[in-house]
């Protein structure tokens, strides 16, 4: 696009503002702006009035979410699931099976390493965690011989630690490893969960028979963890399930559920974290503006640290999850860590993004030749932008951005300080509205950049 706009004030010119931009991907709109510079004061008054009011379209709220005031900004914290899975023998593997000692050894390290500072607080049992029956009074327990404590025993250790616990449990007759269901069971299971002081609960969907008793079931288990009086983050999969059967209701879903999954498990592979992307910008305008404060859009755990994600791609997980306002739940071994992957989820300036106030998930804004652009408006008028290099042969591209395509138009209006922030942190200095910017991209590697106003 010609610039229309240039930075230099220019006294007493007759001026015309025309942005062509998109909202989201393929959907084009046109303003027109007229205006008449009649001083130098009033060209910044007026940049200042078209930011104020891109703030005040973008803050819109999307559908009203779960009431309990939880999950403001995405949850952060460690889950076991993809890491661990469901290792339940004890006696062969004492280190990696799911048992209070691997919750407590995490707890630990989640207050001594620097964890818990950067944001992650909730500590999450995923399956296996249960003993195949429940008692005489129709009450889940942990197995006693990997939760010898109890769960309201961990819990203790837990809270002692400054962390809060999350636990699983599902919809249906089983868990998706064949533990004992919740269905016929919600407001027993909300009440033990409560009286234990569990702080989350990841709600799966498997062994469901019907849709009714999915939707039901995640809306009665909303209202029983309610009543229950204790704060407890609501964490879904009814949408994941609910693909099988229909497009699912996400005004609804928000109204339910603090974060909600869509898609199929992450695997520590790069093929996976592909996956997941392509089907949130494949959905996009579906599901990105219906996040916000009490409700997410979960595309699952951080495996960032594991084995399967090069260096970039790990790089890449953590740019695009925080443009994704994306709950960040690590599920890796905190006892054996790189430094590297260390300092890349312990990283505040990406954290910042992920937990922006404004609370407005990001967006595909184009794919080109391999390469794809994402951004998110995030509060004070910033904006987080993130290229992608899809492209697995070669080496690193030069990608060349202009910033009026950006924020549609908005992020660098009259001019813009970026701030590279991944692969590593450096100033990139000051920008005009007309500038372009190029910048290298490393093969499956993300570049990060945060424009924020003059
Ligand atoms: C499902 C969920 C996973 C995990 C497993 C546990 O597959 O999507 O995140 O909780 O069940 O069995």
């Amino acid at each position: 696009m010609t610039s229309l706009f240039n930075n230099s004030p220019v006294i007493g010119l007759p001026l015309r503002l025309s942005l062509k931009t998109r909202v989201t991907e393929g959907n084009w709109y046109c303003f027109t702006v007229a205006m008449k510079r009649e001083n130098r004061i009033q060209q910044p008054s007026f940049l200042l009035a078209l930011r104020f009011l891109a703030l005040v379209l973008w803050s819109f709220p999307g559908a009203r979410a779960l009431d309990n005031g939880l999950a403001m900004t995405p949850t952060m914290g460690w889950l076991h699931w993809e890491r661990f899975m469901c290792n339940v023998d004890c006696q062969e593997e004492p280190d990696s099976c799911i048992s209070e000692k691997l919750f407590m050894q995490m707890a630990e390290l989640m207050d001594s390493d620097g964890w818990k500072d950067v944001g992650y607080e909730y500590l999450c049992i995923d399956d296996c965690w249960m003993a195949p029956k429940r008692d005489s009074k129709g009450r889940l327990q942990a197995d006693p011989k990997r939760f010898p404590s109890g769960i309201q025993g961990l819990a203790n250790y837990v809270h002692s630690k400054g962390l809060k616990l999350g636990i699983y449990a599902d919809v249906g007759n089983k868990t998706c490893a064949g533990f004992p269901g919740s269905f016929g069971y919600y407001d027993i299971d909300a009440k033990t969960f409560a009286d234990w002081g569990v702080d989350l609960l990841k709600f799966d969907g498997c062994h469901c028979d019907s849709i009714e008793h999915l939707e039901n079931g995640y809306k009665h288990m909303s209202l029983a963890l309610n009543r229950t009086g204790r704060s407890i983050v609501y964490s879904c999969e009814w949408p994941l399930y609910m693909w099988h059967f229909r497009k699912p209701n996400y005004t609804e879903i928000r109204q339910y559920c603090n974060h909600w999954r869509n898609f199929d498990d992450i695997y520590d592979s790069w093929q996976s974290i592909k996956n997941i992307l392509d089907w949130t910008s494949s959905n996009q305008k579906r599901i990105v503006d219906i996040a916000g404060p009490g409700g997410w859009n979960d595309p699952d755990m951080l495996v960032i640290g594991n084995f399967g994600l090069s260096w970039d791609q790990q790089v890449t997980q953590m740019a695009l999850w925080a443009i994704m306002a994306a709950p960040l739940l690590m599920s890796n071994d905190l006892r054996h860590i790189s430094p590297q992957a260390k300092a890349l989820l312990q990283d505040k300036d990406v954290i910042a993004i992920n937990q922006d106030p404004l609370g407005k998930q990001g967006y595909r804004l184009r794919k080109e030749d391999n390469i794809e652009v994402w951004e998110r408006p995030l509060s004070d008028l910033a904006w987080a932008v993130a290229m992608v290099n899809l492209q697995e042969i070669g080496g690193p591209r030069f990608y060349t951005i202009s910033m009026v395509s950006l924020g549609q138009g908005m992020a660098c209006i009259p001019d813009c300080i970026i701030t590279q922030l991944l692969p590593v942190k450096r100033k990139l200095g000051f920008y005009q509205w007309t500038s372009d910017l190029k910048i290298q991209i490393n093969p499956t590697g993300t570049v990060l950049l945060r424009l924020a106003a003059n």
